[in-house]
């Protein structure tokens, strides 16, 4: 569904992303992890035609998409959600909900997208008119992973949904990006919460210093010396 090959980005002069080459199958629940300053937010800005790859190749339901705007992207069915949530503070939940659904024109296909996700966060059904500054934290990752399905996405980027959530919330979001996967919504998740992460993920990529150091199944990185070392505490 997803392929990036030998990617090189980055800003300006500034080289971050080295031969990266990844690749998403159809329904996968991929993680890529790595430290802060890896470069995974610029491996999904540039999935997403935020940034433009300097060398290299995007594709995306066999067709090569880096160089197309933003907007078109969005429209063939890849949703980012940011690590900021990129959320209208003074607008409902309602609100925000619809403006991810602002690259969508049939209202019919809108109405359902609401519908399920109303099913899937019940919480979001309760507060619909509340302010989305108003909201809790956990709340708040809630509505911007559902404002990312309002397009009915084929793939959705998630940025460090775990970012600044107690333990416990942490599990409610990755059960509900669990959830996502067996309605048919392929996810490639970055992640710093690497133990947690590794235990729901299909598959996973280790990104360091800007290159793909390590692949594998979520067990086997689960085994790996280095990742147990770096990662996941265990000497
Ligand atoms: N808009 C930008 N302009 C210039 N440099 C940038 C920009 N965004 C990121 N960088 C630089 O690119 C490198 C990779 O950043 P990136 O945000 O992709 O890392 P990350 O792995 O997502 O880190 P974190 O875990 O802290 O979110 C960093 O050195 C960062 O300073
Ligand atoms: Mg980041």
């Amino acid at each position: 569904m997803l392929k990036l090959s030998n990617v090189n980005a980055g800003y300006g002069k500034l080289g971050v992303l080295w031969n990266v080459s990844l690749e998403v199958h159809s329904g996968e629940f991929v993680a890529l992890v790595g430290p802060n300053g890896a470069g995974k937010t610029t491996v999904l800005r540039t999935i997403s035609g935020i940034v433009n790859p300097a060398g290299g190749e995007v594709r995306f339901m066999n067709q090569k998409i880096n160089g197309l705007p933003v907007q078109q992207i969005m429209r063939m069915g890849i949703s980012f959600v940011t690590d900021d949530g990129c959320l209208f503070s003074g607008m409902t939940v309602m609100e925000n909900l619809m403006m991810g659904a602002y690259t969508v024109n049939d209202k019919e296909k809108v109405k359902n997208s609401l519908d399920s996700i109303f099913e899937l966060f019940p919480r979001l059904a309760e507060r619909k008119k509340q302010f989305a500054g108003s909201m809790s934290g956990g709340e708040r990752k809630m509505l911007a992973i559902a404002r990312g399905l309002m397009s009915d996405p084929k793939l959705i980027l998630v940025d460090e949904p775990s970012l600044g959530l107690a333990p416990k919330l942490v599990l409610d979001v990755f059960k509900t990006l669990k959830d996502l996967t067996t309605r048919g919504v392929t996810i490639l998740l970055v992640e710093q919460n690497v133990n947690t992460t590794l235990k729901i993920v299909d598959r996973g990529y280790v990104l360091e210093q800007g290159s793909i150091i390590q692949e594998g199944s979520s067990t086997e990185l689960r085994e790996n010396d280095h990742i147990k070392k770096a990662y996941l505490g265990i000497a």
